[in-house]
């Protein structure tokens, strides 16, 4: 009797254990993306939701509609590019935005190291 509590006991700790670490993985996940999103965008996005730079706010972009962005003056190629961000799409037009919007305004970026990608879309996911 007592060791079956004890090994549940014990199950239950390491079940605890094991959601910390991916609650940890995502954290540093995001924040190695931060590093990217700094690097590598922050010259024309703003993590302000109320702000504009020279591109258009990158908050809540996860799951939004493109060229959806009020205020902000897109480019016709954006503002018909009638795509959602999904993370697929993040991808693409991180790896290579000219080839998914062709006219695009944005400056060409090419992020295609896949480990990068992930980062920086984990970070773009916590920007809401
Ligand atoms: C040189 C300035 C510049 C840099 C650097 C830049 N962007 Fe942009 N970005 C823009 C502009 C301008 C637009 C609007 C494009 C248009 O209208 O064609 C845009 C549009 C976007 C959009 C579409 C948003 C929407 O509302 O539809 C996303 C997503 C995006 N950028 C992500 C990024 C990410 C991620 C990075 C860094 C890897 C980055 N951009 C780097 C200028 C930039």
């Amino acid at each position: 009797m007592m060791k079956k509590t004890t090994q549940a006991f014990i199950g239950s700790a390491a079940l605890l254990l094991s959601s910390f670490a991916i609650a940890d993985t995502n954290a540093a996940m995001a924040a190695a993306g931060e590093q990217v999103f700094q690097q590598n965008c922050t010259a024309c996005h703003s993590a302000d939701p109320s702000k504009n730079t020279f591109g258009p706010s990158l908050v809540g972009v996860v799951g939004r509609q493109s060229g959806s962005v009020p205020r902000f003056a897109y480019s016709d190629a954006m503002s018909a590019a009638g795509l959602t961000w999904t993370e697929e799409n993040l991808r693409q037009w991180i790896a290579d935005n000219e080839a998914l919007v062709p006219g695009t305004r944005m400056r060409h970026v090419s992020i295609t190291d896949k480990a990068k990608q992930d980062y920086l879309i984990s970070y773009l996911k916590t920007l809401k």
